[in-house]
Parts: structure tokens; C-alpha cells; sequence
């Protein structure tokens, strides 16, 4: 299978050549069946370019659900047993889309608010302004495993916990793609950063990713910075053109959050192994917190005024838990200042 490939054509009849349980994330913008007529109208009087697309026409809301099922259903055999999937949709479909995938075995994992501080206003002021899109994040099926890089979104967040609501501007500038005459390229281009949160979420550098639905190729772009492979299809050749160029231009880039460092799993390693290795020595003092000092005794354990025991059994009476991690809880002096002990177990 070809990988970091546009397919030009329809998403229902290429998946099928795509081989079962063979792709680790799928990220699908179909379309909304907007149901739209007419045109829109800014307050000024010029004309709003909405979704007035064909590729969003169906005869009904039947066959809506008979098209997002019979895509649905390949995307469920494509994914591997512990990928992930994400839909994307607004008030017009994405309540169809929950209530097929969960008729389908799909688990939804999350609810994603995605939130747009510069969303168009309700030209006619006859509802409220529509000011977000939901994504559905889901699994194959309920209990299955999949990857969640928590601690690099937490460090994304500044160091709180990442939440469900995620606040993106829709794309503008620079970053939207024009046509010949000036005009943006396509209606729903994405924002890359939402597909940058998206795929930091749930994929490891190297992971295969899916997009049914490519568009200008939003998927494709932030895959490629992030070093994560793609496929995606599309059906209108003008916008297969334009994706092909702008991944084109596209550079990697392998920072600490593509590198998913923050969820990288600490090597195994003993304490003693250390003193062994002299890495570490007898008699050498670590430090709590507060900067309390505990000495290393010949055989790796700690004494600490009248207790001794392991590092992590230290760390946890000093606290009054049952349990805690020593590797964070003590500290040497460096050059850099004082630095959990963790650092030497990275090193080692
Ligand atoms: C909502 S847009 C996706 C926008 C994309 N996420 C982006 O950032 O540019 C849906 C896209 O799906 C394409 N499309 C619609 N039906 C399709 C089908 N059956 N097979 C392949 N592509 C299709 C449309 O041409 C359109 O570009």
C-alpha cells in the first residue's frame, strides 16, 4: 500500500482497495448535508461564500445516512483493532453520524467541542450565531486499547490537563488556500491547528493516517509536519491539485511534542543499578522538595533521621502516602541546580 499519497476519486470505492485493519487514525470531514438555498448575504450587502457545494447535495436525509454508512463501514474495517477514529461535523449531521457509528460497534472515546473565536455572525439575526463544529473521537469497538499521548497534551496546555473544549480560529491569512480569482480555494478548509491537536492526541510519530475526505489536504500538511504518514482521497481534482502542492511545501518538524517526549516511558531501571555503575554514590546526599536530606547507604537505600527504606518507600512515609514514585520525589544538586533523580535513570 502506498503511503503519503492522494487518491483522486470516490471514497467509498477506493477504501475498498485499502487493506483491512491497516491504518492507526482516521480523520474524516465529510460532507454536512447543509440543506442550504439561496445565497447569504453579509450585513454590508456582499456575498457570503458558504457550503453551496454539489459534493454537499443528496436527495434526502435517507440518503445521507445510506452514503456516511457505507463510508462508516470502510473506515471500520480499515482501522486497526486499537486506531481511532474522528468525525467532524456541525448542527446539520453530526447527530447522524453519533447515532450511526454507535449503531456500528464504534466507542466514543470524546466529545470535542471545537470553539471559533472568529466565526461568522448570523447574518439575518434570526438565531444565534453558530459558534462551534463537534468531532466525535472513537474506537472500533468498546474496551479496546488505543493510543492517548496525555502527558504531551498536558504539556501542550501549559501543564493543565487538556480539555474537550478546544478553542481554534478558523483558518484566514496566509494559511487559507485561494483560488485563481482571488477567491478561498475551498468552503471548509480546516485550521491546521486543529488537526495538529488532533493528531497529537492519538497517533506516535510514524503512524499511518487516514482522511476519506482530503479536501485541500489539511490532514495531509499537518501528517507531514508531524512526521506521521498519509492517505488521503478526494474527488475533485481541483483540490487534489491544490493539496499536492501544499504538502509539497511542507517541512517536518520534530520538536519535543511530535517526539511525544512528555508520554515517552521511563527505561527500567534499579536504584542500585546506579550505585553499581557509579552513577550515583555511597554516602552521596538526595533531597526532598523542602530540601531534606537523606544519605545512600551501601546497599542503595536511604536514611533519613531515624527512617530508612527504598527510594520510593522513603518518598511515600516522608509524605504520609502509602505510595509514591522516589525517581520524582528525590533530587541531586547539579550544575543546573537541584534535579530528580530521574534524569539519572534517562541518562544511564
Ligand atoms: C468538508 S470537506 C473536507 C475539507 C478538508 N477537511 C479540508 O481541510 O480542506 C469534504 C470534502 O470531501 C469531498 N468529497 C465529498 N464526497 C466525496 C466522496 N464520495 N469521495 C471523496 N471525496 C468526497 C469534497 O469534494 C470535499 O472536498
Amino acid at each position: 500500500m502506498k503511503r503519503d499519497t492522494i487518491l483522486k476519486g470516490d471514497c467509498i470505492f477506493l477504501m475498498a482497495s485499502l487493506p483491512t485493519h491497516s491504518v492507526d487514525m482516521i480523520f474524516a470531514d465529510p460532507p454536512y448535508f447543509m440543506q442550504t438555498s439561496g445565497h447569504l448575504n453579509r450585513g454590508d450587502g456582499t456575498r457570503f461564500q458558504g457550503v453551496d457545494e454539489t459534493w454537499d447535495k443528496f436527495s434526502d436525509l435517507h440518503d445521507y445516512d445510506d452514503f456516511c454508512r457505507r463510508w462508516l463501514v470502510e473506515c471500520r474495517r480499515i482501522l486497526k483493532p486499537n486506531g481511532t477514529i474522528w468525525v467532524i461535523g456541525s448542527l446539520q449531521n453530526i447527530y447522524r453520524l453519533g447515532y450511526l457509528m454507535q449503531e456500528m460497534g464504534f466507542w466514543i472515546l470524546n466529545e470535542v467541542i471545537w470553539t471559533k473565536p472568529n466565526a461568522p455572525p448570523n447574518f439575518t439575526g434570526t438565531r444565534l450565531q453558530n459558534r462551534h463544529e463537534t468531532l466525535l473521537w472513537c474506537s472500533p469497538k468498546k474496551g479496546a486499547p488505543y493510543t492517548f499521548n496525555y502527558k504531551t497534551l498536558k504539556a501542550l496546555s501549559g501543564g493543565k490537563q487538556a480539555s474537550s473544549v478546544w478553542d481554534i480560529p478558523i483558518c484566514l491569512g496566509p494559511e487559507r488556500l485561494k483560488g485563481q480569482d482571488g477567491k478561498k480555494l475551498h468552503a471548509t478548509q480546516k485550521p491546521e491547528k486543529l488537526l495538529y491537536q488532533v493528531i497529537l492526541t492519538s497517533t506516535k510519530p510514524g503512524d499511518l493516517i487516514l482522511d476519506p475526505f482530503m479536501g485541500s489536504g489539511t490532514t495531509g500538511a499537518v501528517a507531514k509536519l508531524l512526521g506521521r504518514h498519509y492517505i488521503g482521497i478526494e474527488r475533485e481534482e481541483r483540490y487534489v491539485k491544490a493539496a499536492r502542492k501544499r504538502i509539497q511545501s511542507v517541512h517536518p518538524k520534530m520538536d519535543d511534542f511530535a517526539n511525544l517526549i512528555y508520554d515517552e516511558k521511563p527505561p527500567k531501571v534499579l536504584f542500585t543499578h546506579l550505585l553499581k555503575k557509579g552513577i550515583i554514590k555511597k554516602g552521596q546526599y538526595l533531597y526532598t522538595p523542602t530540601l531534606k536530606k537523606a544519605k545512600i547507604l551501601p546497599d542503595g537505600r536511604l536514611k533519613c533521621g531515624v527512617f530508612t527504606g527504598s527510594i520510593h518507600q522513603l518518598a511515600a512515609k516522608l509524605q504520609n502516602k502509602s505510595v509514591s514514585n522516589g525517581w520524582t520525589f528525590w533530587q541531586i544538586f547539579t550544575k543546573k541546580g537541584y534535579q530528580p533523580i530521574d534524569i539519572l535513570r534517562r541518562k544511564n
